[in-house]
């Protein structure tokens, strides 16, 4: 998704700004541009589609130079990507970068062009800086129709009376190259942060993106006006108010390297059984579960809870789906599973004593944000949030968080942060159900399971030249059908969700007793079908569906467990799983499939850590 940094310092910002897009990278982008005041005053501007690498090549050969600059990563919304829709977007001295998206720009737009303007881009985005610039002029005009001096209106202020004109979600960087002491940011929707060191201050859309030198970190708040010199920052709230707002110690940066790996996701793939340990760690005893961090408040609501409400997007909506069966089986507490972009707006009846629970790896979905901020007036008992990113303002806005300690997680298809999401749940439906009257003996057993699911975790991944093998017999396919039940029907559903965002495939996923209701049609020799087979009490079911799928002339691939008697047929091929506690299943049988998607999608020659028109951290609805 789109990624901000601007800077204005006593020294040259080319270099933070270079960097910081660099570490931006991860959020996925089309093209990235960059803005600057030369030491002549002049503003200079360079944009490139394509990767942040052939942007830096251009600016070094130009050998751009200032003290107040911005850039930008652009994922496209509005008009394709091109490099004049690439940002930042000018309007004579006004250079604007800006992530999220103008509702309203159609309407501006008409009313900037009635007004003389002339737009370069088809972006949204635009209308912001041509605003800005109406604004000045009006002013200027003002000034000069009562005969006064003409001086020039604040860049502050110019942005102050563009907010009210805007409809929409965003995080804005302004800049005047007629004052290049001063940087504007506003965040409305979309998160700012601001960092500082003795003689600079920077923005960004991700603390990580600023320089590592910038230890203090600002979260903006929503409707916040900050406006930034190289020595002071002074912030407005949305209602225009001085406010000060304190500054916290910035994350500390994880040390970034794909190691031995040749990919982001297969490192991150491969880190599960580490992540898992650091998921687990402080909250599992030899034969207890602690979540004592939740606090008081928040244990009082899960002895209140009859219901749980999760709301999540793309990947952590699968995790939701799979904690549902948990939920219900174990905790026998009732749950509902939703889209956060369908939640938001369907106007959602709430049950009586409902947690709502927000899944998250990056903790800044638009979507998840806003079901999170709708709710908190619907009479939910209250909001927890499990994020894998603890500075999150999902985090920041709920009543309760979890945080899945999963690491930094680059490769845009989400892996370490799912399997992780599903034993924090797990956890958590543990606990709830110790409330609820499961036994000692049965959250024993959870707790037995849960310490040896890391060692399960790297037997799992042992399985990588098998999946490889199956995946070269795959890689000439053109769609491909995943099929599961059970708890395993949401673990088909993000094996297909792998392989349409790493290898561009068609998948679709189907519980396996919905086969007959239509998608047998579908089935002939050109559509491989992927069945989850693990050992459980729908196993038998499960045979039948696929002798359905042979008699049809499937050509069956199955992920399954080692103790079934798998029948004999020409048009089937298995891999064998090693036998595993149920309760951990869905979270093993998730590797087969990463490593498939991996592997076909490399055998393709995709862009696997950033695949094409995705983003990390969605920030626009
Ligand atoms: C994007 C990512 C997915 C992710 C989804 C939800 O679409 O590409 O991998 O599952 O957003 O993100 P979140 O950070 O809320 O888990």
């Amino acid at each position: 998704m789109c990624g901000i940094i601007a800077a204005v310092a006593q020294r040259d910002v080319v270099g933070w700004l270079l960097a910081g897009l660099a570490r931006l990278e991860y959020r996925g982008y089309d093209s990235a541009g960059l803005a600057i005041v030369d030491s002549q005053g002049k503003l200079q501007r360079i944009r490139r589609v394509g990767k942040v690498q052939t942007l830096t090549a251009a600016v070094q050969q130009a050998g751009l130079q200032g003290h107040c600059g911005m850039a930008h990563t652009r994922w496209a919304t509005h008009g394709p990507l091109t490099e004049v829709n690439a940002h930042p977007h000018l309007s004579q001295s006004i250079a604007v970068v800006h992530n999220g998206i103008i509702e309203n720009h159609q309407i501006l737009r008409g009313q900037l062009q009635q007004r003389g303007y002339r737009f370069t881009s088809a972006t949204d985005s635009e209308v912001i800086a041509h605003l800005v610039h109406w604004e000045q002029q009006q002013h200027l005009a003002q000034q000069a129709e009562g005969g006064g001096s003409t001086a020039p209106l604040k860049l502050r202020t110019a942005v102050q009376r563009v907010i009210p004109q805007l409809q929409g979600s965003y995080g804005i960087v302004v800049l005047d190259s007629q004052d290049p002491t001063c940087l504007v940011a506003v965040r409305c929707g979309s998160p700012l942060v601001i960092g500082c060191s003795e003689t600079a201050h920077c923005i960004a859309s991700d603390q990580f993106a600023l320089p590592a030198v910038m230890r203090q970190v600002i979260f903006l708040q929503e409707g916040d006006l900050a406006e930034i010199t190289d020595q002071q920052l002074t912030l407005w709230d949305h209602r225009g108010q001085p406010v000060v707002r304190p500054w916290v110690e910035a994350a500390v940066e994880e040390h970034l390297s794909k190691g031995a790996y040749q990919h982001y996701m297969q490192k991150e793939l491969y880190e599960q059984p580490s992540a898992i340990r650091r998921t687990l760690a402080g909250r599992l005893t030899a034969d207890r579960i602690d979540l004592s961090e939740l606090g008081e408040r928040a244990e009082h609501c899960l002895q209140q809870a009859q219901h749980v409400q999760i709301v999540a997007c793309g990947t952590a909506y699968h995790a939701g789906l799979v904690a549902r069966y948990w939920f219900e089986a174990v905790a026998k507490i009732p749950c509902d599973v939703e889209i956060a972009s369908e939640f938001r707006y369907r106007q959602p009846m709430v049950r009586q004593n409902s947690l709502l629970i927000v899944l998250s790896q990056s903790g800044e979905t638009a979507d998840t944000l806003a079901a999170l901020r709708l709710s908190q007036s619907m009479g939910y008992l209250g909001s927890l949030a499990l994020c894998n990113n603890a500075g999150s303002t999902l985090v920041r806005e709920s009543d309760f968080s979890l945080i899945t300690h999963a690491g930094r997680e680059i490769g845009v298809a989400s892996t370490k942060a799912f399997t992780t999401q599903l034993v924090l749940l797990l956890l958590l439906v543990a606990r709830l159900g110790r409330l609820r009257g499961m036994t000692l003996q049965q959250e024993q057993a959870v707790v037995v399971a849960l310490h040896t699911l890391p060692e399960r975790m790297e037997q799992l991944l042992q399985l990588d030249k098998a999946v490889e093998a199956l995946a070269t017999q795959l890689v000439p396919d053109r769609h491909m059908m995943f099929v599961g039940r059970g708890v395993h029907y949401p673990v088909a559903m993000e094996g297909a969700l792998k392989l349409k965002e790493l290898a561009y495939l068609p998948a679709e996923a189907y519980a396996a007793g919905e086969l007959k209701h239509g998608p047998l049609a579908l089935i002939d020799a050109q559509m491989p079908v992927i069945v989850l087979a693990p050992c459980d009490e729908l196993s038998e079911k499960l045979q039948s569906n696929i002798e359905e799928l042979c008699a049809r002339g499937g050509r069956l691939y199955l992920l399954a467990d080692e103790r079934l008697a798998i029948m004999e047929h020409p048009a089937l091929t298995w891999i064998a799983l090693p036998a595993m506690e149920p309760l951990m299943s869905p979270i093993l049988y998730t590797v087969p499939l990463q490593l498939l998607a991996y592997y076909i999608a490399l055998m393709k020659g995709a862009d696997i850590d950033q695949p094409r028109h995705l983003a990390k951290s969605v920030t626009v609805e």
